[in-house]
């Protein structure tokens, strides 16, 4: 089963207007020489149009950076999936570790955001995070898995066709500390084998799995060399374009030898 690669920056709470359509311009071309790699770009809700825009008649898609779970209504400050989607956006991270932890978002609202997002047409890329890495392994595992469970309660076998699952240990974001490659190949498998279970080989088979947390281009090879890891989501290094374009490059050749 062939699994297209994606290499998703995620900006956070960076980027000005100008700096957004810059970076855009800057990397268009050259990801458009990998089509076998699915280049995404997320950013804040207010640069979402100009960047919808910037990447018109571009290969680049683009992402929110979270959705709340309702259509519309009295929630103020909160942005609805419906109006991100018709924007233009095709995917949203959902539950992404900064949101669990700075914003509280429990597994229960990660579930309501990914059915949200699905029920509007937006493609979730559903962020697990890892905060018990130096406990024992049992733990480790039962708290990656019980993620998985609980994140796609209630999702259907076409809609896993539309999900793609990021893994991103808490202690590598951002630290500069990537996870080992092996360490994170064992990881993703075990998230791959839950779907698997949850749903069945063939839905597990065709789902992507990104690794995040500490990625750049002297790391990103030897990451997306491994079997089980479809790509990478990644912050502080893919704020600078020409970084981007060697990711997308980097994961093109990593694909060949798969
Ligand atoms: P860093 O690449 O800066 O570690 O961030 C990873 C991340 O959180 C991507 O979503």
């Amino acid at each position: 089963m062939e699994r297209r690669p994606i290499v998703m920056a995620n900006w956070k709470m960076n980027k000005q207007p100008n700096e957004a359509i810059a970076y855009i311009q800057t990397a268009a071309k050259a990801v458009a020489s990998y089509p076998d790699v699915e280049p995404i770009l997320a950013g804040q809700d207010v640069l979402l149009q100009s960047m919808v825009d910037a990447a018109e008649d571009t290969t680049i898609e683009i992402g929110a950076e979270n959705v709340y779970w309702k259509e519309e209504g009295a929630y103020t400050g909160e942005t609805s999936p419906k109006v991100v989607a018709n924007l233009g956006v095709q995917y949203v991270i959902i539950g992404h570790s900064e949101r669990r932890n700075y914003f509280r978002e429990t597994d229960e609202m990660v579930n309501l955001k990914a059915l949200a997002a699905l029920r509007n047409g937006l493609k979730p890329i559903i962020a697990l995070d890892e905060t018990v890495q130096t406990e024992s392994n049992n733990a480790h595992m039962h708290w990656i898995v019980n993620q998985v469970i609980e994140a796609l309660k209630g999702v259907s076998k076409d809609q896993m066709q539309s999900v793609v699952l990021a893994y991103e240990p808490t202690q590598a974001i951002g630290s500069g500390m990537a996870m080992g490659p092996e360490q994170a190949q064992k990881d993703l498998y075990m998230i791959r084998e839950t779907v698997s279970d949850m749903f069945d080989a063939k839905v597990a088979e065709q789902l992507r799995i990104l690794y995040g947390g500490s990625v750049k281009p002297e790391n990103a090879y030897a990451i997306m060399r491994q079997r089980d890891i479809d790509g990478v989501l990644v912050g502080n290094s893919a704020l600078d374009p020409d970084n981007f374009i060697e990711l997308v490059k980097l994961a093109h050749q990593a694909k060949k030898t798969k």
